[in-house]
This record gives C-alpha cells, structure tokens and sequence, in this order.
C-alpha cells in the first residue's frame, strides 16, 4: 500500500540548505546506514569533524561557529561544496525572530490528488509535528518572538483550532498571527476564532506593528473572505504610514505574496501585480530601509524591489519542511531559511519531495540565494 513512511528513501542525497554568517545547515537522504562524516575545511583556521548516524533516511546537522566572509569546504559522505560563509550586516546583533507559515493543523495529504497519506492514523499528525518541531527548533536558535504568516488551520473546524491553540500555547514566546486564506475559507463546520483560547497569542486584523529592538515588525492581513487569492489596495495608506513612522528599519510580514504579474503564472495565485507593485511602490517612498515576506506559495524565493528585499519561505509540512529566521543588526538584517531536522517531521517533509511527480521538490526549496540574505540596510 503506497503512503508514508515509504518503503525506500530513493538515491543518495546530500544537499545545503543554509549558509550563514557563522552557521551552515546541510542535509542527506539515502545514504547507507551507519556513521556520516561531516568535515568542514575553513581555508584558515582547524578543520572539523563531526559523526552523525544514518538510518538511510533523512538527517542533517547545523555546524556553529564559523567566521563570516570565509572560503570553506564542506564534506559529507564523499561529496565536496566549496562555500563562502556571508558577511555579518553592519553592527551589533539586536534581536532575533522568527515566522512560520502554512501550517496547515488539519491538512490529511499531499499531492495533485491527495494520494499522499500516512498509512496509519498517528496520533500526532503530520502538520502537528511538523509545525510543533519547527517551533521548537526556531526557538532553540534563539528566537524571541515567533511570527505565524498565515495558513494555520487548514478548514477552520473547531478541532482545528484546538490543535492550533496547543501548539501556540507551548511555544515558550510571544506568538504574532497573521491570518492567511485557510483561515477565512467558508468551508462546513468552519469557525472564526478571535482568540486561541489557551494560548497568548497576538490575532491581527488588518494592520499591526511591535517595536523590537533596532526595528518596527508590521503584520498585514492580506485575506479576503472566502477567498483564495489576497489584497492589500485597502490598506496600502495604513501600511506606509505605519512604515514611515518608524524610527529605523521595517519587515512587513504577511500571507500572501506580491505577484510580480497581473495574472498568475503558477498555483496559488497571490496579490495581483498591478496592486502588488502599487504596495511595493508606496514601501519604498515610505520607509526603504524595508524587509518584506510571505507565506502561501509554500516555496522559498527572494528578490530586490528597488531598495527593498521581498521573501517567500516555504510551509513547515511540506518538502522542504522549513522555517525562517531573522537577526536584526544595528545596520541591516539576515534572513536564514532552515529545514527542520526534527526526525518525526523530516521523514514527512522528505517524503513530499516526490509530489507532483517529484517536481515539487526541485520547485520549492529555491536557490541558497533565496533563503540566506546578509542585507545592509538602504537609507
Ligand atoms: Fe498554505
Ligand atoms: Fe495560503
């Protein structure tokens, strides 16, 4: 019977998701079971050498501690990457934060015809572990306030929302929620929550902002009742008021991406182009010290507006199972997508790969240049 966990893991697999100032993240499947030697040669300075073991599925490691702007090679189990770790932007570290988007609590399967399933009824499904690992993992790095950017539930039913509620409930930070189109779908049984009843958790409607050291965080509500699709032309005033008056650099954090045409050229449509520009326009004349980044797409992108950057960072459930961090700097701001390693999301993560007749994961993880971003403020 088809479904997960599946019967092989496919051919070996060794690939790098992050490169950072002073961290890197790498990742394997299908390599023989037993010991995986991960070097990493930095071009001054000693090599190291750590040993992780492989149950020929999916694993990886985050190596630490390594010096920014420095040529290094990295070795896992016969293969070679000759990397460059990024410069460090301008000044002190000030803060960190992290999102998450596209959750899903709910969401039963995967696939152009939802034929991929556990086979067995797991008492933690799937977007549960996968989103409370991502959680915990964002956390462990340092996170001090977790931004939910839509998708949370999959239909709104109350059971849904329960889950949603545990999971933020233990998330050990303040929790920011923006809403995405999952939850204003008008599906049977579906409810409006106002607030998840045990979890402290920041609901915005329309539009919201936190001072956090060294920047203005601004969460955006881009949903339109029972719709798929998103809008922003009615709060474009708002946003760039609330943009301009911060006193320093701004990420603006929303559901649904910018489209960069009118018509969608790939499911799930976003904001049309026309609107999308008109909102980035007003972006840059209010505040180009600016960050922007969605959810919805479930892949990771990144491209420049004028001075601004413009991220999208893929779902936690699906390949390749990630979530976003942020380090804001006295002059700039780093963005790191990371996969969660946690091995009872991994092996779920990894095995959607395959959707779409195996095109989904050369879809959706994007370039090393779309997840990390060392970005030295414009002013
Ligand atoms: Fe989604
Ligand atoms: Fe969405």
């Amino acid at each position: 019977m088809p479904g997960f966990p599946p019967r092989s893991w496919g051919r070996p697999r060794v690939e790098v998701v992050a490169v950072e100032p002073t961290a890197l993240q790498v990742t394997w499947v299908g390599l023989p079971s037993g010991p995986v030697e991960v070097a990493v040669e930095p071009q001054r300075g000693a090599a190291r050498r750590l040993l992780r073991d492989s149950d020929g599925g999916p694993g990886g490691v985050v190596v630490d501690d390594l010096a920014p702007a420095t040529p290094l090679v990295l070795r896992v189990a016969g293969r070679r990457f000759d990397l460059r770790t990024p410069q460090l932007p301008a000044g002190e570290e000030l803060c960190r934060f992290a999102t998450v988007s596209d959750v899903h609590l709910g969401n039963p399967s995967v696939g152009i015809f939802h034929t991929m399933r556990e086979r067995d009824d797991p008492v933690d499904p799937h977007p549960l572990r996968c989103g409370r690992a991502a959680i915990r993992e964002a956390r462990g790095w340092g996170a001090e306030l977790l931004v939910v950017k839509g998708d949370l539930v999959e239909h709104g039913h109350p059971e849904q929302w329960d889950m949603a509620d545990a999971l933020l409930a233990d998330a050990g930070v303040p929790v920011t929620f923006v809403p995405g189109n999952h939850e204003v779908k008008r599906s049977p049984r579906a409810e409006r929550r106002d607030v998840l009843d045990g979890a402290e958790v920041e609901l915005v409607r329309g539009v919201a902002h936190r001072d956090l050291p060294g920047l203005r965080l601004v969460l955006v509500d881009t949903t339109i009742d029972g719709r798929g699709h998103g809008a922003v032309r009615h709060l474009v005033e708002e946003v760039a008021d609330v943009v301009a008056d911060a006193s320093g650099p701004t990420v603006v954090a929303m559901h649904h991406y910018a489209q960069r045409f009118q018509l969608p050229w790939f499911w799930p449509p976003g904001i049309p182009g026309r609107e999308a520009r008109r909102f980035l326009d007003a972006l840059v004349r209010a505040n180009p010290a600016t960050l922007v980044t969605s959810g919805h797409t479930h892949r990771n992108r990144a491209r420049r507006h004028g001075p601004l950057v413009v991220t999208e960072v893929g779902s936690t459930k699906d390949f390749p199972g990630v979530w976003g961090g942020y380090v804001v700097h006295e002059g700039g701001i780093r963005q790191t997508v990371r996969r969660t390693l946690d091995r009872s999301a991994m092996g779920w993560t990894e095995y959607t790969r395959r959707a779409v007749g195996g095109i989904w994961g050369r879809w959706s993880m994007g370039d090393l240049d779309d997840r990390c971003i060392s970005h030295d403020w414009d002013r």
